[in-house]
């Protein structure tokens, strides 16, 4: 029998009228509810998390954040006893690594307790990525200390000046250089370098970077720029491949391809083929998607899920975290979102749309 106009005006106010949790994602298969791991509607088990603790930063890459951007009110983001109770959860369904992201990480004010307590959790691997502002050997020391194994640092250029055109901020290219140094002294090996490639903007300096690998012995990964700029400028043709990126290199140093560990690394790794130090790693979303190893979940710095960086929807656990819902509600709430994943991301196709949020806001 059709529903009368007055029956769904009552489910209506009902629906109203219930305590709201926010939004709730649906439900994951019985099957995957019983089954207490994380695991998506595809097949994909989730055993990595990505964790923003918040969505400053004191950069306005280019490629990220754009001047003006807003931040959110310091209420609106979970507290560090929140984001242990969700670390916490995602490790009691199997998550077994983290990496800690912003905007910039190291402006959380809490970050060096939450790093220590986190520490303690028992975790396979703790990471962070962090544009290295503010690194001191006291405190790198005492994050590695206490259970950080593993630092990324952001690095596009190694020209002063376009180091300041594309952070737009008064860092320079040697205070990041010295940080990465911290970081190894501290007892980081071999930090990791994030360079995003763009057109005309920095796409000439690919020797230069491999050079520098060689030289300090880093791990330089070049990522191709992604439809996650909060000025939503992004264009194709400002994409620089990983194709092509490695041929520059190997016009100078052959390369290697190292076995791959990781079936889920979003990196493909090669060493140099002379046997000199530092290693070069490609991420290739764009022209190579790898989306369908992915076994990642990420959470912002305000308790959303975010089952992909391309999601549209979100799933807001604050709510359950603010009425102090018990740690299986929470987990079965994870479960639900995690099975949402989508597939892929159509980044380059017709009907690709870029998400809202900016990549400071999701956490890298
Ligand atoms: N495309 C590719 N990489 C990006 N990052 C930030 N925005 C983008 C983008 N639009 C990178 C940063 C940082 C990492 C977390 O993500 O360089 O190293
Ligand atoms: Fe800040 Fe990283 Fe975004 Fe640059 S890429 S603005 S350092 S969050």
């Amino acid at each position: 029998m059709p529903a009368s106009p007055c029956s769904s005006i009552i489910h209506d106010q009902m629906r109203v009228s219930l305590p709201t949790l926010g939004n709730q994602p649906p439900p994951a298969s019985n099957q995957q509810r019983l089954a207490g791991d994380l695991r998506d509607s595809h097949g994909r088990v989730i055993t990595d998390l990505r964790l923003s603790v918040t969505d400053r930063c004191n950069f306005r890459c280019v490629y990220c954040l754009e001047p003006g951007t807003r931040f959110l009110p310091r209420q609106e983001l979970l507290y560090k006893e929140e984001y242990l109770q969700v670390i916490q959860a995602c490790m009691n369904l199997g998550v077994r690594t983290l990496r800690l992201t912003g905007g910039e990480p190291t402006l959380y004010p809490e970050l060096d307790e939450l790093i220590e307590e986190t520490g303690k959790l028992g975790l396979d691997d703790m990471a962070m990525t962090t544009n290295g502002w503010s690194l001191n050997k006291d405190r790198a020391s005492r994050w590695h200390d206490t259970g950080l194994q593993r630092l990324t640092f952001s690095l596009d250029s190694l020209r002063e000046d376009r180091m300041a055109a594309i952070t737009r901020s008064k860092t320079s290219v040697s205070q990041v250089l010295d940080a990465i140094k911290t970081a190894r002294d501290a007892g980081f090996p071999r930090p990791k370098v994030n360079v995003v490639m763009m057109r005309d903007i920095n796409d000439d300096e690919a020797v230069d970077f491999a050079r520098a690998a060689r030289s300090h012995d880093l791990d330089i990964r070049f990522i191709e720029f992604m439809p996650l700029d909060s000025a939503r400028d992004w264009d194709k043709n400002q994409v620089v491949t990983a194709d092509e990126t490695r041929r520059a290199i190997e016009a100078v140093w052959p390369l290697q391809k190292e076995d791959g560990g990781n079936p889920s690394s979003t990196s493909c790794n090669w060493g140099f083929a002379d046997g000199g130090s530092g290693r070069i790693g490609f991420i290739a979303p764009v022209s190579r998607p790898f989306c369908g190893a992915c076994n990642r979940l990420r959470i912002t710095a305000e308790g959303r899920i975010r089952p992909c960086l391309f999601s549209h929807d979100e799933w807001d656990l604050k709510p359950l975290l603010r009425r102090g819902l018990p740690l299986k509600d929470i987990q079965s709430f994870i479960i639900d979102a995690a099975w949402n994943k989508q597939p892929g991301h159509q980044i380059g196709q017709d009907d690709f749309q870029q998400p809202a949020r900016s990549m400071s806001a999701i956490g890298g």
